[in-house]
């Protein structure tokens, strides 16, 4: 091992953890590297590290020991227990104002817990969501560090190098105190599951009603991505389409089997807006309609037992409807970006963050899996009023609504006429007709609550706080109507 200090050091040499290094290196940075299966590290060495700047540890000593001071020492490996174990061993080995990384998917009442319990140490501790998969770790991913100012000014010239570059801007600002990194990160991915789900909605549609081939499909996500909904999701879904399976000739996509996988946050983010009662329904569709294909046992069973709805053979102008198609994917994706972005509020505030959504969004541009031409148009919506209530109601998005929702209802029709299932569409609809009523039917449920429960209303001819109970049935001793005021 050689007597040079390194930069930064990192933990955990998996396929974000190589890349994340290389990117590094290659931005100039030095960097140590120790990965617990010592046969991992050796393959780096001596495959894509050999030449560069990198020092390669084999032991935590000699990788702590290789570190300049303050020594920042990243951990890029899975979340959960993985994490505090390798921190109680880097802990003893670390000195006062040294900096501990967690560059994974963490919960962010973990890195809360991590941070407070380093602190007490005298270490500092930044919980960074690091969001581009593969590809963004290596050529420049989009970082969201939480943490301590102090900390922040140690590792953010590091992270806002490394990061992707939109119009000469990294994409990395310091996201707020303790756990506010790793829960953007969240929000982001949560977004993302609404914004896959939004997209595979929209091909169940067409593939129901006019059937595209492969090729015509990715000449419609082509077209799409050169407007409005231009985004890496619907550059990939585009290139999805072209690959043919090599064994068979046919499109690669028409042979995978219909179940989805998920690690856990999207469930993680529904579970915590039900905690601050935010409604997130398109991402909770989501995470529903992975749950719901996952069960493909059991589908399979029903489809042969549940009646089905006689499909009407598509007669109208194919190209309007790819438009309205088109049209509620864009809606439902505002809608879904308005609710996290409602979530993220709403935490930030019981957190104490002081959260910037023009950071937010601008660092959401580029790197990472979310990123798309839109986030231009919510940064510059935040700017114009950073106390935005919900972004349907920023003038831009507001003018989305006015030219789409007629072709986002027309599309929606077509898929419930055909029984398919678009659960993310209806719910960011749902949403949308919901928040823009002056009334909704709650005066009736209101009514019911009353009656079995005696849980009283209030009148919209009173006060408002002044509660009212009635005796629904005018038996049981009460009088007709008794007045409660809060
Ligand atoms: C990213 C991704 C990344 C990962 C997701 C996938 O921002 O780079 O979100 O973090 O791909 O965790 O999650 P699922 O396995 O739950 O789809």
């Amino acid at each position: 091992m050689s007597n040079k200090q390194s930069d930064i050091g990192l933990i955990g040499l998996a396929v974000m953890g190589e890349n994340l290094v290389l990117n590094m290196e290659s931005k100039g940075f030095s960097v140590s590297v120790y990965n617990r299966t010592a046969a991992v590290t050796e393959k780096f060495a001596d495959g894509r590290a050999k030449g560069k700047n990198i020092i390669s540890t084999k032991t935590l000593e000699d990788f702590v020991g290789s570190l300049a001071h303050p020594r920042k020492a990243m951990i890029m490996v899975k979340a959960g227990a993985p994490v505090d174990a390798v921190i109680d061993q880097l802990v003893p080995l670390l000195e006062q104002g040294d900096i501990i990384i967690d560059g994974g998917n963490s919960l962010w009442t973990d890195t809360q817990r991590r941070e407070k319990d380093l602190k007490k140490k005298g270490l500092r501790y930044v919980g960074a969501g690091v969001s581009g998969g593969e590809e963004g770790a290596l050529n420049g991913p989009s970082i969201m560090p939480g943490g301590s100012e102090e900390a922040w000014k140690s590792v953010g010239p590091i992270f806002r190098k490394i990061a992707a570059i939109v119009e000469g801007e990294p994409c990395c600002r310091h996201m707020g105190p303790d756990g506010a990194g790793h829960y953007v990160k969240m929000i982001h991915n949560g977004i993302e599951y609404g914004d896959m789900q939004l997209i595979c909605e929209a091909y169940a549609i067409l593939k129901t009603a006019i059937n595209p081939s492969a090729e015509e499909f990715h000449q419609i996500f082509a077209e799409w991505n050169k407007g409005e909904l231009n985004s890496y999701l619907i550059d990939i879904t585009e290139q999805i389409f072209t690959k043919q399976d090599e064994e068979t000739g046919k499109p690669l996509v028409d042979l995978i089997l219909d179940k989805a996988g998920q690690k856990g946050t999207g469930k993680w983010t529904v579970g915590n807006a039900v905690e601050h009662a935010v409604v997130l329904s398109t991402v909770n569709a989501a995470v529903e309609a992975r749950i719901l294909s996952s069960m493909k046992d059991k589908r399979v069973a029903a489809s042969k037992i549940l009646p089905t709805v006689e499909v009407k053979p598509f007669a109208g102008d194919r190209q309007q409807f790819i438009n309205d198609v088109r049209d509620a994917l864009y809606a439902s994706k505002i809608v879904s970006y308005a609710q996290g972005l409602d979530l993220l509020a709403t935490a930030g505030k019981f957190y104490n963050w002081n959260l910037n959504f023009g950071d937010i969004a601008t660092i959401w541009r580029g790197g990472c899996i979310i990123r798309a031409a839109f986030l231009n148009r919510i940064k510059e919506a935040y700017e114009a009023n950073p106390n935005l209530e919900n972004l349907m109601l920023a003038p831009f998005f507001t003018e989305v609504f006015v030219k789409s929702q007629a072709g986002w209802r027309r599309a929606i029709c077509a898929a419930v006429e055909r029984g398919v299932a678009v659960p993310a569409f209806t719910a960011s609809l749902g949403y949308y007709d919901s928040y823009r009523s002056a009334c909704l039917p709650a005066n009736l449920l209101q009514a019911q609550r009353d009656f079995f429960g005696a849980h009283t209303y209030e009148r919209l001819d009173k006060p408002a706080g002044e509660f009212f109970h009635t005796n629904w049935t005018g038996q049981g001793g009460a009088t007709a109507s008794t007045t409660y005021t809060a």
